[in-house]
């Protein structure tokens, strides 16, 4: 039931070429497009528990909110990247698809309170949690799975000396 809401409300988006390019753009050890929707997935779970009014325009906008590439940055550092992309992902959305104030300020906002815009509305503040949240799980999982290919490769290494 979840799923098929979800879909709906998101359908355009996920077909939309320009959106399944993030699956070529690394992020946090997995691709932006499924960091991305699994940032709109939680967003949506909850919202919907919470009976959240702005559901369709939050999931929306939580799907959104890294819509950038790396090659539209040219001279910026990393760090420069992660301070610039809120308003990038804003810009790109608004090029493609009719996004209200709410939903600017979601993805404007997200990086809150390390850069960007403050959140103005509880849907922000909820997107941008689910967010920090999300990277974490994510890049706990990238280290972990990493950890144990670096302890593999130890021991095969350890196993065929002589
Ligand atoms: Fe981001
Ligand atoms: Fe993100």
């Amino acid at each position: 039931m979840y799923k098929k809401e979800f879909n709906t409300i998101v359908k355009d988006i996920l077909d939309n070429e320009k959106f399944i390019n993030l699956n070529q753009e690394l992020h946090h050890g997995i691709t932006r497009y499924d960091h991305s929707l699994r940032v709109a997935k939680t967003t949506y779970k909850i919202g919907k528990k919470l009976r959240m009014k702005n559901l369709e325009e939050t999931t929306r906008a939580a799907l959104l909110h890294d819509y950038y590439t790396d090659s539209q940055f040219k001279e910026e550092k990393p760090n420069e990247r992660l301070y610039l992309h809120p308003e990038l992902a804003a810009k790109n959305a608004k090029e493609e698809y009719q996004i209200n104030a709410l939903q600017e300020n979601i993805i404007k906002s997200h990086m809150f309170p390390l850069k960007g815009e403050k959140p103005k509305y509880k849907e922000a503040w909820l997107v941008s949690g689910v967010d920090k949240i999300v990277a974490i799980y994510e890049m706990y999982r990238f280290k972990a799975s990493l950890m144990v290919n670096i302890w593999v490769l130890f021991l095969f290494n350890l196993l065929i000396q002589k």
